[in-house]
């Protein structure tokens, strides 16, 4: 079992290139079952969610080629399944998106019921509330979401919880509906935008992505595209984080600076220096860091996919911090492993209150999910000696190569296979 093994002190220094969104990828992967054409998807990233995606989409029939690591060519005019199980598919939340994207094109889906990082319950009801809207018979069968339909109409549908998966997933089924589509209360995040892009060049008619309100005037059939995801959000908030961590100076390259505003303003608040250009930011991180108060909120607040890397940072900032969870119940799970590096947090329900100052020491730890796996490597990037941190699969869902990425910053962090491998690396590290 791979681990990461890490020697803390060093500042992070230099630049680092941001891949492809994950969470975009994902529904743009799906929705290109919805036409017969060939559809290129560029700026893919190389992570375990996109290739358990992939895996899934080739046993149902879909034609997949690689052009190159982040490009791919998938044809799905001979799909010969409609029913997605396999044990990989379990493993990852996206599944889901397979049933809207089927649904729209097939009218007939049936999915085994999607895992992903236990963050908490992770309900399904807004989807399946969507898609009944839209005329579709949906049912949870032997651990499986079946849904069918003579035909799907467009309908009134008011989301009553913000969910950027099953806002999506409406959004797939709605652009192949008869008539118009109206849904409120819908997720704003840029990934959101992204599918709703993706899908108008392949020809279907969405306003208002972006916005509360999607309204989408159903097409009967749709086209082939070639597409380019947008840059990852998290992943370039883990860097600006990792550089605020480590008293650094990052640029972080390929972003949309508007995508990262909330991040930003905190990194500021808490005492960080942020330079943005069109496609770039830089963080540098020179005084000691400030405490802080933060929320999670759905876009444009602060994301709950950064709340664990906000509160490393705030663990070490001076003063008392508060982090409170409103997305997901179950975030907080990594707080007794950065406890165990020296952190001094308490929890009580969704808020973590945070006594800042601490000095980290190299532990062992493991990743209880993707971001706060992440989160505790860069914790241990900011401990004294070394950390070796289990779980790293966790990890390699949702960030490519990010070791390699946090060497070329200067980090001293290495794969691990193996006892001798982690005594090599003491040895090499001094
Ligand atoms: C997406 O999950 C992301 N996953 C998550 O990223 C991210 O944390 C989350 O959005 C919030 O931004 C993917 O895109 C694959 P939601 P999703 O539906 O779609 C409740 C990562 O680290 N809810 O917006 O599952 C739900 O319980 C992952 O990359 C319902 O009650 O999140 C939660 O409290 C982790 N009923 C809230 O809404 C529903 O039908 C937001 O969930 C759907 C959701």
């Amino acid at each position: 079992m791979e681990q990461y093994v890490i020697k803390g002190g060093n500042p992070l220094v230099g630049e680092v290139e941001i891949g492809g969104a994950k969470n975009a990828a994902l529904p743009i992967l799906a929705a290109s079952v919805m036409t017969d054409d060939t559809v290129y998807v560029d700026n893919v990233p190389d992570v375990r969610d996109i290739n358990v995606m992939l895996d899934t989409m080739a046993s149902l029939g879909v034609m997949i080629k690689h052009e190159n690591r982040h490009r791919i060519i998938l044809n799905s005019a001979n799909i010969t399944e409609y029913v997605a199980d396999n044990e990989n598919i379990k493993k990852i939340r996206a599944s889901y998106y397979l049933i809207g994207a089927m649904l729209a094109k097939y009218k007939s889906a049936e999915v085994t019921l999607p895992g992903g990082c236990d963050i908490g319950c992770r309900a399904i009801d807004q989807h399946i509330k969507g898609f009944r809207a839209l005329g579709a018979e949906v049912r949870i069968e032997h651990g499986r979401i079946k849904a069918k339909a003579e035909r799907l109409r467009g309908a009134h549908i008011y989301m009553d919880k913000v969910s950027v998966g099953a806002t999506i997933n409406v959004m797939l089924a709605a652009s192949m509906a008869e008539g118009l589509t109206i849904i409120e209360n819908c997720a704003k995040e840029p990934h959101v935008v992204d599918v709703a892009n993706f899908l108008s060049s392949m020809g279907a008619n969405i306003r208002g992505a972006g916005t509360d309100v999607i309204r989408i005037k159903g097409v009967p059939s749709l086209h082939g595209s070639d597409y380019t995801i947008i840059p990852d959000q998290i992943e370039a908030g883990t860097f600006m984080f990792a550089a605020a961590i480590t008293h650094g100076d990052v640029m972080v390259k390929n972003i949309i600076p508007k995508h990262l505003e909330s991040i930003s303003a905190k990194l500021t608040e808490i005492g960080c220096e942020i330079e943005e250009a069109d496609d770039c930011v830089r963080v540098v991180a020179s005084k000691q860091l400030r405490s802080t108060q933060v929320k999670t909120l759905p876009y444009p607040g602060f994301p709950t996919d950064m709340q664990p890397q906000i509160t490393v940072a705030l663990a070490l900032a001076k003063g008392t911090s508060i982090v409170t969870e409103s997305i997901f119940e179950n975030r907080f799970k990594y707080v007794d492993e950065l406890i165990c590096m020296g952190a001094n947090i308490s929890v009580e329900g969704n808020t973590a209150i945070i006594d800042g100052g601490a000095r980290f020491t190299g532990a062992n730890i493991a990743a209880p999910d993707l971001r706060a796996g992440a989160a505790l490597v860069l914790a241990a990037l900011a401990s004294d000696g070394v950390s070796v941190v289990d779980d790293i699969r966790y990890v390699q869902r949702g960030y490519e190569d990010f070791h390699i990425k946090l060497q070329e910053l200067g980090a001293q962090i290495e794969l691990a296979e193996s006892e001798r491998d982690i005594s090599k690396f003491r040895l090499k590290t001094g």
